[in-house]
């Protein structure tokens, strides 16, 4: 099986993977974009790399994989897997996560403002029958790895508790 773990940036993808690891073989994608420079050029104006996801979709094609692995990283949910999992955060918390983590002011509200406009979770429904969302925001990272322990074990039997819509920031967008 196949596992894809995305999510705006702050929501602690990698933090989580970080404990993942110890039990599924993990692929960071920013470090395999990195290390296979999978990327055509860098967006100056965000300060990222520009990815060609089909390039990416045939680079893990020919990897050798175990029978089960986690992608992890934003463009996560672009390669074909089974299981999309769609890590979330409230704005305020992403936003004490995203100064953490020393993101620019421009650059903290630009993500803030796709979290709160759910734009990987639609990304991730589009490409996916199979997606599951856990919000983050009042978890610590152990907790948050026992959940996904938890859907890849027993995918249907959390299909409904973690269902896409089950998280809600327009109370705090609109409140
Ligand atoms: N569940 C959590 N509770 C509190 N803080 C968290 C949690 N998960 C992550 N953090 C903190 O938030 C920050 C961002 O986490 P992390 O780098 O893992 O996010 P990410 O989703 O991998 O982001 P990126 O897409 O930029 O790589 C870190 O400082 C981390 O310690
Ligand atoms: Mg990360």
């Amino acid at each position: 099986m196949k596992i894809a773990i995305t999510g705006t940036p702050g929501t602690g993808k990698t933090s989580v993977c970080r404990i993942l690891k110890k039990r599924y073989p993990v692929i960071d994608l920013n470090e395999l974009i990195e290390d296979e420079k999978l990327y055509t050029g860098m967006d100056k104006e965000r300060n990222t790399k520009i990815v060609d996801t089909s390039t990416l979709i045939e680079h893990v094609a020919r990897l050798d994989l175990k029978n089960t692995t986690i992608f992890e990283g934003h463009l996560a949910h672009y390669l074909p897997v089974d299981i999309v999992i769609v890590l979330r955060a409230s704005p305020s918390e992403l936003r004490k996560r995203l100064g953490k983590k020393g993101f620019s002011e421009a650059k903290a509200k630009e993500n803030i403002e796709a979290e709160a406009l759910d734009v990987i979770l639609v990304e991730a429904v589009e490409r996916s029958d199979n997606v599951y969302e856990i919000d983050t925001s009042s978890k610590d990272i152990e907790e948050v790895a026992e959940r996904i322990i938890d859907i890849i074990e027993a995918p249907e039997k959390y299909k409904n508790r973690y269902k896409p819509g089950s998280v809600d920031w327009s109370g705090e967008v609109f409140g």
